[in-house]
């Protein structure tokens, strides 16, 4: 009775003849499916099994695809067997899935899922290492599996703009081509195991404040050469099945219906034939959403519906359930959605379920996480992304033989703080705090006192009295004077460092400057060891801290790997993916942060990072790229060849590093592209390779490096291609973005 109603309507109602007859032929009871249609044969190539499994859909069925069936589940066909995708948060290992990052952070959560805590982007992207990611990727694919999900909704590569961003922590920082190599080997590693990933969060999100509201304004150049090559390199590098787009609007269209985006860049300029998954609660339409190419609606069910009704989200601007089956059927009807829009959509949704091998190899739930080899790939990450910032009259490696009491002080330093806060933040099954490792590598033989010296910001209102504060205070210098070292480990956690908010200062939460400062002067013997994600400003203390180490977030082995390193058991090959300004004021973005009347303009446009550092003169505390070692290596032989380059062959670059000290140790060299003549404005120098290079003491490596004329090349918006001038650039090899050692010429003939 009711289709017959929906259908005389719609014919009254002059839709078009022909999607009248397409709804009306499938509301009819569709043909029973075979044992042996095609789409079951995994031998079938892929888009045969999708065009044939389409063509078995009703109009409802495909419609239904669009939305999710819960929080964290597509929705699921019986009757043709499409299994529901099963996700869960990520990307520094997996995440409950229970609900959102305000539940299942909450200690009254009873549904724990326990796995791996892998160490934050940010750290990850300081191991320069992609091998690891790679491997972290593979470990993470297999929690995945064993927990009997499909999905990890990672890796983040949005670029650090902002120094106070509450993500900053999970991204690969302010470098697009260092985001891009990181996020390739993360989607590697995660796709080897038949796992989808779903690279974050399309595009430029890259501030907190308002994410629901704000509208970025970029110019095009900006966008091609530093928000999106990370996105660009997943699709057409990794391949990647899934990518999610962002809360935010971009140039005044939200990024989950803007056409610009999904269409043009996305499916045309790159290439994707995946599946675009919306940010929770960041669909705000129905058709332009259906029509741009953002395929499936997350959350979805009675999850979505609670979600989009509450006080939180309401305020926040979150919103939903714009994709569910009768919104979309509406559509369809009015004429808004047509038939070979919805097939493409629901077709990227089933290619991804094919390719991934879930249709045809479910994912059985084993329960095995956290072994011993994903806690090793999760030590190895916290240990080469530890950089080593300072070390005046080589305090470290702190010498056993000498040193016969440590005092660990500070409110990072008794509790692991694994990970900034929101949908990232994973349980841990175990935690080793800087104590903790501290404690175990110090043995029986050095005695090891501890003393909290001043609670974490808003953790505790007991502590945060006048008179606990000064007995904390005296706690802890009496601690420090006592010893023969002291250990300040300093920083955030995730509730002041988060998804949902920006970071307020990048001061160091209330107090720690001036413990710092106290333990300095009690013991000139003082390394400072920074546990957060975002910069923070170290003018009050910098000067007297003889050692100064950044152990970022270091997921749950991060306290062995301080240990490992403060020891020396491990040589410091971390190198900052981020520059750290002196002060949030010199940072470019500063004056455009967070935006007015919910516009941010990214005025500063290319000039992200080390690219306005080093192009505009002004200092960093540390720039891009710097780390320093227990040995030291020098660079020679600089080559280039050719020298002279049609822009067509690959221009191969050699380098040697060689080991000059007494210890082994890891040097990561970075390759950097000067182009002083381009017709257009450039930065004084791009990163456009690096390599991680193990080397024996004294001994010598050759380091190789392939650029292609995509290196040269900057964003024309005139050409509306990428363009690289003929003339002549520069090869510069370096240890950081500042230390540049050796520079050769290149001569781009056409
Ligand atoms: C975050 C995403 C996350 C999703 C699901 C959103 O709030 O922005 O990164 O994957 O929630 O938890």
């Amino acid at each position: 009775m009711r289709r017959n109603l929906f259908c005389s309507v719609a014919a009254l109602a002059g839709f078009a003849l022909f999607s009248h007859a397409v709804l009306c032929a499938q509301n009819s009871a569709p043909a029973a499916v075979p044992a042996n249609a095609l789409y079951k044969n995994s031998a079938v190539p892929v888009e045969k099994r999708v065009a044939d499994l389409l063509s078995r859909m009703t109009l409802e069925e495909k419609a239904t695809m669009l939305a999710g069936s819960g929080w964290m589940e597509s929705a699921a066909n019986e009757r043709l067997g499409i299994p529901s995708i099963k996700m869960a948060d990520g990307p520094m290992g997996v995440r409950s899935w229970a609900g959102s990052s305000a539940i299942t952070n909450s200690g009254a959560n009873p549904v724990k899922v326990l796995t791996t805590s892998f160490p934050s982007g940010v750290a990850m992207a300081a191991t320069w290492d992609p091998e690891l990611v790679e491997s972290e990727g593979h470990a993470i694919g297999q929690e995945v599996k064993s927990l009997g999900r499909d999905m990890i909704l990672g890796p983040t590569v949005n670029i650090n703009r902002v120094p106070l961003w509450g993500r900053n922590f999970e991204g690969y920082g302010e470098d697009p081509y260092l985001s891009a190599r990181l996020g390739v080997a993360y989607i590697r590693g995660v796709q080897g195991e038949g796992v989808i990933p779903s690279v974050k969060h399309f595009a430029a999100n890259n501030e907190e404040f308002e994410r629901h509201r704000i509208d970025a304004n970029i110019d095009e150049r900006t966008l091609h050469e530093i928000y999106l090559p990370a996105f660009k390199a997943a699709v057409q590098e990794a391949n990647v099945w899934t990518v999610m787009s962002a809360y935010n609007k971009l140039n005044g269209t939200y990024c989950a219906e803007n056409a610009l985006l999904l269409t043009n860049i996305l499916q045309k300029e790159f290439g994707f034939k995946g599946l675009v998954i919306s940010d929770w609660g960041s669909t705000y339409s129905t058709a332009p959403t259906v029509n741009a190419g953002m395929d499936l609606e997350m959350p979805g069910g009675p999850p979505a519906r609670a979600m989009i009704t509450s006080q939180r989200s309401i305020l926040s601007g979150n919103s939903g359930t714009w994709l569910e089956r009768d919104k979309v059927l509406a559509e369809v009807k009015a004429g808004h959605i047509n038939e070979a829009t919805l097939d493409d959509n629901v077709g990227r949704i089933l290619r991804v379920i094919f390719v991934s091998g879930i249709f045809d190899h479910p994912h059985t739930a084993s329960g095995d996480v956290d072994t011993p080899a994903q806690q090793a790939v999760a030590r190895r990450g916290a240990t080469e992304g530890i950089v080593l910032l300072k070390n005046a009259g080589s305090l470290l490696p702190l010498d056993v033989a000498k040193i016969h009491s440590i005092a660990v002080i500070g409110p990072n330093a008794v509790v692991a703080r694994t990970g900034g806060g929101g949908s990232s933040l994973v349980r841990p099954k175990y935690s080793i705090s800087p104590l903790d490792g501290i404690q175990k590598r110090a043995g029986s033989g050095i005695q090891v006192s501890s003393a909290l010296g001043v609670a974490m910001e808003g953790e505790d209102a007991a502590q945060d009295t006048p008179e606990v504060r000064a007995r904390l205070l005296k706690e802890a210098t009496d601690a420090a004077a006592k010893a023969d070292v002291a250990v300040v480990v300093v920083g955030r956690y995730f509730k002041n460092e988060s998804e949902g908010f920006d970071v307020k200062t990048m001061d160091l939460p209330a107090g720690q400057d001036n413990l710092i400062a106290a333990v300095e002067q009690a013991n000139p013997h003082t390394v400072v060891v920074l546990n957060t994600g975002d910069p923070v400003t170290m003018s009050k203390w910098l000067d007297k801290a003889p050692a100064l180490v950044d152990m970022w977030y270091g997921g749950q082995e991060g306290g062995t790997a301080l240990a490992s390193i403060l020891f020396g058991d491990e040589n410091p090959s971390g190198k900052l993916p981020v520059s750290l300004p002196k002060k949030f004021e010199d940072s470019p973005a500063a004056a455009n942060y967070p935006g007015t009347n919910l516009k941010v303009n990214y005025a500063e446009g290319i000039y992200v990072g080390y690219r306005y550092y080093d192009t505009k003169n002004v200092e960093p505390q540390f720039p891009f790229g710097y780390g320093m070692s227990y040995t030291t290596f020098v660079y020679s032989d600089l080559k280039v060849a050719p020298e002279k380059n049609s822009g067509e062959q690959p221009i191969a670059v050699t380098v040697k590093v060689r080991n000059t000290g007494k210890r082994a140790g890891a040097e990561v060299v970075e390759l950097y592209v000067h182009d002083g003549h381009a017709k257009i404005d450039r930065p004084v120098h791009e990163l456009k390779g690096f390599s991680r290079v193990e080397l024996k003491p004294g001994e010598t490596k050759t380091v190789q490096f392939k650029l292609s004329r995509a290196d040269l090349s900057y964003w024309s918006p005139e050409k509306k291609d990428w363009v690289a001038d003929q003339g002549s650039f520069e090869i510069q090899m370096g240890a950081s973005s500042r230390d540049i050692r050796l520079k050769a010429p290149l001569e781009l003939a056409r």
